[in-house]
């Protein structure tokens, strides 16, 4: 895809974005399945049907464009991915990210697509159809973001006291 214009990069990143929420929604099954704790099974288990909204949002962004909805491949979440069966295989390295780190990588990469995707709908002045899913999106993935930063203060105060009290 030849980028020459806001408008394209536009395309190219909503293009992306639906990749991502397409393959996050597969990777949040697998997730919320063999999540470590049942406080990170729910929450992946509510964002997956979050995210299963979110997937019909981008739809209705490109509907608003008068284009078919399309997904252009992007390696971070194929990385993001990559991760989360390297955990399965070798869960005990400490190079592996833990399915709580994942999550918090996939949250902050999201609400970076969705910032640009917000910025350059609001310079191509484009309308409250194709604008406002988006901001949808985006503050349903910085709640999520939240959520997660907190479930990480809880567990890591929760491992503290394990560890003093032993
Ligand atoms: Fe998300």
């Amino acid at each position: 895809m030849n980028v020459e214009t806001f408008e394209d990069l536009f395309g190219y990143q909503l293009q992306h974005a639906y990749y991502v929420e397409r393959t996050h929604v597969e990777l949040l099954s697998e997730m919320a399945a063999d999540a470590p704790n049942e406080a990170l099974g729910d929450c992946f288990d509510e964002h997956r049907e979050q995210t299963d909204r979110q997937i019909d949002r981008l739809a209705s962004v490109f509907e608003a464009l008068g284009r078919q909805p399309r997904a252009s491949r992007t390696r971070t979440i194929d990385g993001v991915v990559e991760s989360w069966h390297q955990h399965g295989e070798s869960a005990d390295e400490p190079a592996v990210p833990t399915p709580l780190e994942i999550a918090l990588m996939t949250e902050r990469l999201e609400i970076r697509a969705y910032e640009s995707l917000v910025m350059l709908a609001g310079r191509l002045a484009y309308a409250d159809d194709v604008v406002e899913p988006l901001e949808s999106n985006l503050a349903e993935e910085r709640e999520t973001l939240q959520a997660l930063e907190e479930l990480e203060t809880e567990l890591s105060v929760l491992e503290t006291t394990a560890v003093e009290g032993t």
